[in-house]
């Protein structure tokens, strides 16, 4: 008997339909990972069995451990021993980690607060995640993958029986990555199913038992992990071969634009904590600069002082065109034609509640206002042209943006700041969370604007994207700059050794 069965789901939003009659199968103990395009329905699919979309509000039947279920809630969902952890944290950061994983199960005796007992139950779901920190520790001061093993460990206090991840593994480093896989792995050793959903191939075929493709709401196919290559994954997903996967294209580069000279920069908490430090570079006309480093080593400080954001104590010298630079604001960036797309998109990037086609014209709305007035129809006509040339999947422009999936969003984002013509773009893990079909549309249209003569630097923690883009690299560690190497037969090894080594170039 199988653990899990859900039977010819269908979720409409609308006229939207997300999910066009999926039907998946779990036994216990196995890892069945979720794959498919951008807004082809995953997450969906894990809503409704979580019982955040509520039994009447979609088709089809779910049975679990033999018997049909109709959950109204999540909280019911949780007394069934399915546990989701999504796409965005839900942690409290002003808390400890003790008092996130109590939250509204708080261990009592005599009717009291039993902190010593919750002290005890937390190291204990501590050291089932492999994490060594007191459970007394504020969430805010843990990284992103830490607040990953909280969250699951709080999953683990109810007693999951099922674990959902959606794209766990999507802002961790690579090492973090490793620790999460393994403690997925260990679970199913101890019986816990997991329904698991990422866009990094590779780690789904790893870890995977089965693999599951959906495309546009509808189920493709499930097969045994061990009998598909990635190939075969993308294949399915986007319904037909890609041969390739950066589709780089010859582009002639120009003299320097923009120079940086001695950048230094402080943590924006302790000013004695350096983040940078004596950073000096240069970025040519036409040019696509990758930044490589692992996460802490500076790259997105570097960046946000560049682009007059940084809000820790900072100094040194940006050049741009040979005139000394000073922004102190995004706004003096944007003006001097500088634009950079933020890697936190929930923080930094989207207003929710706003359309998706406001959002896209935020950066660039000055373009169409004369005299006080907004033409209108030319802002909707180049948020359409946005919406095409980037392929974002949306009902139309005036759907609030909060209701796009996850990658759609970010290609809105990334529409924002193309709208305004930047001479120098900066963008932050640009395709992180994106599908490879939309990786590749992304890489496309950088093409398309160095071949304009517009530089970008492109900072990202994949490797493989870094190399079979970029057309110099810089790799960052520790803050510093480690290596500035032309990307002519690099491999990773070549970056990952440039990294660790003792130099330093001045
Ligand atoms: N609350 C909502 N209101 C309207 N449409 C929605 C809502 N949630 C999802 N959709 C639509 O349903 C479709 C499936 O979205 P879903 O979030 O499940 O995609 P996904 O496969 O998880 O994508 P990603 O890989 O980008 O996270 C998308 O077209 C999305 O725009
Ligand atoms: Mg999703």
């Amino acid at each position: 008997m199988s653990l899990l069965e859900m039977k010819n789901i269908v979720k409409c939003f609308g006229p939207v339909k997300a999910l066009d009659g999926v039907s998946i199968n779990l036994e216990k103990g196995e890892i069945l990972s979720l794959c498919g395009e951008n807004g082809s329905g995953k997450s969906t699919l894990v809503k409704v069995l979580c019982g955040i979309y509520p039994h009447g509000e979609f088709e089809g039947t779910i049975s679990y451990n033999g018997e049909k279920i109709q959950p109204k809630s999540i909280a019911d969902t949780e007394a069934l021993g399915i546990a989701i952890i999504h796409q965005e944290l839900t942690l409290v950061k002003e808390l400890s980690i003790l008092e996130n994983l109590f939250l509204g199960a708080e261990l009592t005796k005599y009717g009291l607060l039993d902190f010593e007992l919750m002290h005890y139950e937390a190291e204990l779901l501590l050291k089932k995640v492999k994490l060594s920190v007191s459970p007394e520790t504020k969430v805010e001061d843990l990284g992103v993958g830490q607040q990953q093993l909280v969250e699951i460990a709080k999953a683990l206090s109810k007693n999951a029986k099922l674990l959902v991840l959606d794209e766990p593994t999507a802002p961790l480093t690579e090492s973090e990555t490793d620790i999460l896989l393994d403690l997925v792995k260990d679970l199913r050793t101890s019986g816990v199913s997991c329904i698991y959903i990422s866009h990094k191939l590779g780690e789904v075929k790893a870890i995977s038992d089965q693999i599951c493709v959906i495309r546009d709401g509808k189920h493709i196919g499930t097969r045994k992990a061990a009998d598909m290559s990635t190939d075969d994954i993308i294949t399915m997903m986007v319904g037909r071969e890609m041969k390739q996967l950066f589709p780089r294209e010859t582009h002639d580069i120009g003299e320097v634009v923009l120079e940086a000279k001695k950048i230094n920069a402080w943590d924006k908490a302790n000013s004695s904590i350096p983040k940078v430090r004596n950073a000096s570079f240069t970025l040519r006309r036409g040019e696509i600069l990758g930044v490589s480093g692992l996460v802490g080593a500076g790259r997105t400080e570097l960046m946000e002082c560049l682009y007059g954001c940084y809000q820790g104590k900072h100094n040194g010298t940006f050049y741009l065109e040979g005139e000394v630079l000073n922004c102190s604001s995004s706004r003096d960036a944007l003006n001097a034609g500088i634009a950079m797309v933020p890697e936190d998109r929930k923080r930094h990037g989207i207003v929710p509640i706003m359309a998706v086609g406001q959002n896209i014209s935020l950066a660039g709305i000055d373009q169409f206002q004369s005299l006080g007035f907004l033409d209108e129809s030319a802002e909707a006509n180049a948020i359409s042209d946005s919406i095409n040339k980037l392929t974002v999947k949306t009902p139309n422009a005036e759907t609030a943006i909060k209701n796009l999936s996850g990658g759609n969003q970010q290609k809105a984002i990334l529409a924002r700041f193309l709208m305004i013509n930047p001479s120098v773009l900066i963008l932050d893990e640009p395709t992180r969370g994106i599908d490879v079909g939309a990786k590749y549309e992304i890489y496309k249209l950088m093409f398309q604007l160095v071949k304009k003569g517009i530089s970008i630097i492109m900072i990202s923690s994949e490797l493989p994207e870094v190399l079979g883009i970029s057309d110099r690299v810089l790799v960052m560690h520790e803050g510093r700059i480690k290596g500035d190497l032309i990307n002519e037969n690099l491999s990773q090894e070549i970056v990952m050794d440039c990294a660790l080594s003792e130099g330093e170039i001045a």
